[in-house]
């Protein structure tokens, strides 16, 4: 039966980059209560250029509710309104510091990087690595492709339904079953890794976040029962050995012979418990009364490769999977609020498994909410759930090895309202290879402590969005720095163990990534549509309003709230283990031709216009990637270079842009700066299966979300 679902009672803005203020064109009626109609069949309005798919599958709606974040800590954007005094946006002086050399190929592409002027590089080839060639820029779009600039190619490595386990049956989306998807190449594939074991063999991991029901299953052929249990078996991560015929290309494809270190992990695969709280009682459950074992992971959006050659992964909007008929318990009902966790179950697992109903088992929601390390190279070793790093929505995990040999792991939590976070290590990363070693800096993510971060404006008379930061202890393995909190409490609980030390509230905070090259950290706070109405402003706020484009070509219009994002520029005060550090803005995403727009003082008419991004990357040279979800600028997301060092600091150039309805998931450089990988999510959303929006990767009547590589030909 094709699965019905409760449309929302207000624009919901998770993914929520919607332009809707001063739009009404495609506007749907929303309904004032809860009614049943297909919610796929609303599409346009309110979003932007999220469907209401989007939101009901991958966040739960999270943003057609309260903010969970109900104390009065600070928020960011009043840290920025104090520190900002308003400043000459177009263009102005370059704020870079220190200096990554770009040569003549990095002068070209930045001078080139018109994103209007259709992508012309006049002949400006100057080598195949995207590091530092001048790429003819993507300009937006509305396309059913995936658009690379010329001369670049692109091929699927692997799409939802390829065989992956040694074994794996041959998909065909009208005998789906629950046994067949958890042997095969989940749905909705979200953070890329790629673990070198030659110079033309690899793994491919892939986190498969969630499931759209919507498109994957032909109307009438399956049962909502059956819809479940293979959607939990769609969820999770992939392992798949790859291999490319010669070193001098990117054209990857799966190993043929299907490798033993092929494998997937589901909902249902058991997982190892680690740190302070394996074990605890809260942790417990009738299944598993020892809290030791946790049966998958769920939600794996963005992550980290480990310096040791795992793969970190974060369980981020995990409350969706849990509900209930019956009474949730009194006790739980403000950490579950502080989670979004409530009765309402829009998944309806609860009504498949006991484990997801939260009267009956109202220890399982801290089962989730983790970081996960799943080892690709040892593929016998039992995934595990890291309880030292936090409980929250994690988006996802990446990792500084400090001088010392200290490893400082960087992480959002991407809620509106939410905070940033790191965990520092009791121990020390040994870089020997030996299995020893390697075994050792595996358990380095299950000692340590784990801190929250408050940030501060410096005052508006040096004319910078910048400040200084703390990082403010919460709680090590052995130790609590929350008064009247133990140490397990801090770890389940961490939101509201945070809330009681004053952190600074960010606007959805995604990936946090430091940059190897200059140290610093860059973390994409993806928009919060509340800014400016539940955030206060003032008129010196560049996203307290923003510009938007509710289609592509139409003319900019104001919206409420911040509705392209930013990404922040953070640097350590002298270690990463510290508890010190300065920050600054890099980006004020938007139009170039939008006032509040700012790209770190680089000429803003050779910018490519860049909105909500989410997930970002290096290069070998430092260059930051950036891929986008939500773009409320009318176009299809995409993946940009951001130069962050150096004259053409904060030079933000398209390099792809994924199909209609996908988001840009990844992205991840690598092979010498050869390879360019994106994860394309939700290809075709807004459509269904039945009357499809869209159909990359054009292989079937159906969209399917993918993996693809791209290189320079
Ligand atoms: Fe899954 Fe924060 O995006
Ligand atoms: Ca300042
Ligand atoms: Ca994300």
């Amino acid at each position: 039966m094709t699965q019905h679902l409760s449309e929302p009672a207000s624009a919901p803005a998770c993914c929520d980059g919607a332009a809707d203020a001063g739009s009404t064109a495609a506007s749907p009626t929303a309904p004032a209560g809860r009614r049943t109609l297909p919610l796929w069949r609303r599409q346009g309005g309110p979003h932007g250029s999220r469907s209401w798919a989007t939101c009901f599958y991958r966040c739960g709606n999270a943003c057609d509710k309260p903010v969970p974040n109900t104390t009065d800590n600070e928020h960011v954007q009043d840290v920025i309104t104090k520190a900002i005094k308003r400043r000459t946006l177009l263009g102005g002086a370059a704020v870079g510091a220190g200096a990554v050399v770009l040569g003549t190929a990095g002068a070209a592409a930045a001078a080139d990087n018109r994103w209007n002027a259709g992508g012309s590089t006049a002949g400006a080839v100057r080598g195949k690595m995207v590091s530092n060639d001048a790429f003819a820029v993507v300009p937006p779009n509305k396309k059913d492709a995936l658009t690379v600039p010329r001369g670049y190619a692109a091929v699927v490595v692997a799409a939802w339904g390829d065989p992956v386990a040694p074994g794996a049956p041959r998909f065909d989306v009208y005998k789906q079953t629950a046994e067949a998807a958890a042997q095969q190449f989940g749905y909705n594939n979200d953070y890329v890794g790629v673990l070198n074991i030659t110079q033309t063999k690899a793994l491919l991991v892939a986190n498969h976040e969630y499931t759209n029901e919507e498109l994957m299953f032909p109307p009438g052929v399956y049962t909502d029962e059956e819809q479940r249990r293979i959607a939990i078996a769609s969820h999770g991560m992939s392992v798949m050995a790859i291999e490319r015929r010669s070193t001098s290309h990117g054209n990857w494809a799966p190993s043929a012979d299907r490798s033993p270190y092929n494998k997937r992990i589901t909902g249902e695969t058991p997982f190892a418990v680690t740190g302070p709280v394996a074990g605890h009682e809260r942790l417990r459950t009738t299944d598993d009364p020892e809290g030791m074992t946790i049966l998958g992971t769920l939600n794996n959006c963005a992550g980290g490769t480990t310096p040791w050659g795992t793969v970190l992964s974060g369980e981020e909007n995990f409350n969706q999977y849990f509900g209930t008929t019956g009474q949730i318990p009194a006790d739980r009902a403000t950490a579950f609020a502080r989670y979004g966790i409530s009765a309402e179950g829009s998944r309806g697992w609860h009504l498949t498994w006991d484990r997801f109903d939260l009267a009956k088992e109202p220890n399982e929601p801290n089962r989730f909410g983790w970081i996960v390390e799943v080892d690709p190279l040892w593929p016998d070793a039992a995934p595990v759930k890291h309880t030292m790093l936090g409980r929250f929505k994690h988006e996802g995990a990446n990792v500084y090895v400090e001088r010392n040999g200290r490893v400082v792991v960087y992480m959002g939590d991407d809620e509106r309202g939410d905070y940033l976070y790191k965990f520092v290590s009791a121990e020390r990363y040994d870089p020997a290879t030996t299995n020893a070693a390697r075994a050792k800096n595996k358990s380095l993510l299950t000692k340590g402590t784990l801190f929250v971060a408050r940030l501060t404006g410096d005052g508006t008379e040096d004319g910078q969005w910048d400040g200084t930061g703390e990082w403010i202890p919460l709680a090590s393995d052995n130790r609590s720095y929350v008064p009247g909190w133990s140490v397990a409490d801090v770890l389940i609980d961490t939101r509201l163990a945070a809330d009681t030390v004053s952190p600074t509230k960010m606007d959805r905070p995604e990936d946090v990534e430091p940059n190897l090259v200059n140290g610093r950290v860059y973390v994409a706070l993806t928009n919060n549509s509340n800014r400016g109405t539940r955030f206060p402003t003032d008129e010196a706020n560049p996203v307290g309003t923003s510009m938007v484009r509710p289609s592509l070509g139409a003319p900019l219009q104001p919206a409420s709230g911040n509705r392209n994002g930013y990404v922040l520029e953070m640097e350590a005060t002298g270690s990463h283990t510290g508890g010190a550090f300065t920050w600054r803005l890099l980006l004020v995403c938007g139009d170039p031709e939008a006032p509040e727009t700012y790209f770190a003082g680089y000429p803003k008419s050779r910018v490519s216009p860049i909105s909500c991004p989410d997930n970002v990357a290096f290069d070998s040279a430092g260059n930051l990637w950036v891929s986008t979800d939500g773009n409320a600028l009318g176009s299809n997301d995409g993946i940009f270079r951001v130069f962050v060092d150096g004259p053409y600091r904060g030079a933000t150039q398209q390099f792809l842009t994924t199909p209609l309805g996908a988001e840009a998931c990844g992205p991840l450089i690598t092979h010498g700066d050869r390879c360019v990988w994106v994860a394309v999510q939700h290809p075709g959303e807004g459509g269904t299966f039945a009357e499809p929006a869209g159909l990359w990767p054009h292989t079937n009547r159906y969209p399917r979300p993918a993996v693809v590589v791209t290189w320079k030909v």
